[in-house]
């Protein structure tokens, strides 16, 4: 039965890539056509004209007028095609062919997803490059895109290089009008790698673009540019900066700066100052009072903060999150041991008797692990708490665990980068070397869904119990953060002072 179906499915689009053939080939004919009628004209006009206009000094030949070399200039050949069939509607396009065929054609108007969208190219070492960026979805799904990469030297003098290209889609089809590619480019010695510099080229094709012809021909962009000089090799063996780097995913919405800033003085504790670093993308979320909360860690230099507000304009899944993510990737893939990839109403836990280094240093045979979630309720709260709740930080107050049964939860995930290729969001399919799960008994993150984007005090229940089910939902006491609370207030104090005492929810 599959078999069967998929066998009709290429039929249907083999049939349907020689219709549109027909089409183009129609509209070199019609052009064609009117050329040869146009220079008949000419030629009957410098018979009836006594004296020649300069305009006619020029030869034509129907040879001249061939699609095949015109198409071999796409850019022009289909702008002009389609600048001539702007002034005709289809209808009056249609010409009788002979006595027993009207032939039809078809008009193309724009371009409806862009080919390749860069976010950004990065040196993986001195042979290798990787682009990220979006390309159209069906294209993807459709036809077979394809990347070529070329090097050429800043000097001029020495000749520019191909290299081997593969591409990965990494965003587990999840993808909308667009997808996320990352363009892995290798070249098979070192180029650039004594800093004398240059400039790395790509060359996107559509792949058959859907059967149409112009459409197959590759657009070359310039991908990267090394000015002399500006790159030294010693980073790619060197040990990384930072032995912790979070990647975090598009932030969008009303975020409430409260949670934000909890959230930061926990992880900046958890992790150390020292010898971690914090990326927040910002996808509209960061407004103004949540960049308050930022600002004195970015002042002091643990967090970064990126503007990628723009990615908006291009249809991808979840605020192109899958972008985000592997572009923060490979921009930090030479300057972290490792990088962390989870989300900011996510708290991080290791249990008693490790500290995050010795449990990290133990999973270093491992390219990546995964973290077990600890689902917390973000509606329930302590009746000894009410009143006060309101001066009291979210993973202080929020202390019901959900332990409903049989439900397979996410997980989420921390990866050497230097082993890996392209990212993911719960795991990366992409990446030399082994993975592990179990790692229960030694860390895991509690989740406080639901809290992050709510500007409202989270507190809606106040119960007294150790146990109790709510909205059909049984539900724990956990303290676990709980009692972790005084000691981040005091962090934040001695780090950046009381400067966000004010912070509201
Ligand atoms: C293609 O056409 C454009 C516009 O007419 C022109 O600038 C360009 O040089 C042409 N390229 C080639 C390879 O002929
Ligand atoms: C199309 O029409 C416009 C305005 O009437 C004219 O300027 C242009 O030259 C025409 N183009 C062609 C290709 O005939
Ligand atoms: C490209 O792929 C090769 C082979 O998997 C890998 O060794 C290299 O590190 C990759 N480059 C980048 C920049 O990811
Ligand atoms: C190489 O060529 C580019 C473009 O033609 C020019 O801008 C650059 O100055 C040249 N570099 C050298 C070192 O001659
Ligand atoms: C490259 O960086 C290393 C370590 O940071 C430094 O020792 C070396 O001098 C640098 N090399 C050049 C050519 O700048
Ligand atoms: C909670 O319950 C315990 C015993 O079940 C009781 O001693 C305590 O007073 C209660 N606390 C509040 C705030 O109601």
């Amino acid at each position: 039965m599959l078999k069967m179906a998929k066998e009709k499915k290429e039929e249907e689009k083999k049939s349907s890539s020689n219709n549109i053939m027909v089409g183009v080939i129609w509209n070199c004919a019609d052009i064609k056509f009117l050329m040869a009628t146009l220079l008949i004209f000419f030629l009957l006009a410098t018979l009836l004209i006594p004296f020649k206009p300069p305009f006619l000094s020029y030869s034509y030949s129907l040879s001249s007028l061939s699609c095949v070399s015109s198409s071999s200039n796409s850019s022009s050949s289909s702008s002009s095609l389609n600048r001539f069939l702007q002034n005709k509607t289809v209808e009056q396009q249609q010409e009788q062919q002979d006595s027993l065929v009207l032939k039809r054609s078809f008009a193309t108007v724009g371009s409806a997803a862009y080919l390749f969208i860069q976010m950004g190219a990065y040196r993986g070492g001195p042979t290798t490059f990787a682009v990220i960026g979006l390309s159209s979805k069906p294209l993807h799904v459709y036809s077979n895109p394809d990347y070529a990469c070329t090097w050429v030297p800043a000097d001029n003098a020495s000749a520019s290089v191909s290299g081997q290209t593969y591409k990965i889609l990494p965003d587990w089809g999840y993808g909308r009008v667009y997808t996320v590619v990352v363009v892995n480019c290798t070249f098979p010695s070192p180029v650039g790698a004594d800093g004398s510099g240059g400039r790395l080229f790509v060359t996107a094709t559509a792949g058959g673009g859907g059967g149409d012809a112009p459409a197959a021909v590759g657009e070359k962009f310039l991908a990267l540019e090394e000015a002399p000089g500006s790159v030294n090799m010693s980073l790619y063996s060197a040990p990384p900066k930072h032995d912790y780097l979070y990647c975090g995913s598009p932030l969008y919405g009303g975020l409430s700066p409260q949670r934000v800033r909890e959230w930061l003085a926990y992880h900046v504790k958890l992790f150390g100052e020292e010898r971690s670093h914090f990326v927040i993308h910002d996808a509209g979320g960061v407004h103004p009072e949540v960049r308050e909360v930022l600002r004195p860690w970015i002042e002091r230099g643990v967090v970064t903060l990126q503007d990628v507000r723009d990615q908006e304009r291009f249809d991808g899944y979840y605020h192109n999150q899958f972008l985000v993510v592997n572009d923060c990737l490979h921009r930090y893939r030479f300057t972290a041991r490792w990088i962390f990839y989870f989300d900011v109403d996510e708290f991080i836990y290791v249990e008693p008797g490790l500290t995050l280094g010795t449990f990290m240093d133990s999973m270093s045979k491992y390219t990546q692990f995964t973290i077990e979630q600890m689902p917390m309720s973000s509606k329930l709260c302590l009746k000894e708490d009410a009143g006060k709740n309101g001066r009291m930080w979210g993973m202080e107050k929020l202390v019901y665990r959900d332990v409903k049964r049989g439900i397979r939860r996410d997980r989420k995930y921390v990866i050497q980068p230097r082993n890996a290729f392209a990212a993911g969001v719960h795991l990366s399919q992409n990446f030399d070397g082994k993975t592990t799960h179990k790692t229960e008994g030694k860390i895991k993150y509690f989740h406080y869904h639901g809290t992050i984007a709510n500007r409202k005090e989270p507190c809606r229940e106040f119960v007294n119990a150790t146990e109790l089910t709510f909205e059909g939902t049984p539900y724990v006491r956990d303290d676990t953060l709980r009692k972790l609370a005084g000691s981040v207030k005091m962090f934040e104090a001695k780090k950046i002072g009381s400067v966000l005492r004010r912070t509201r929810q």
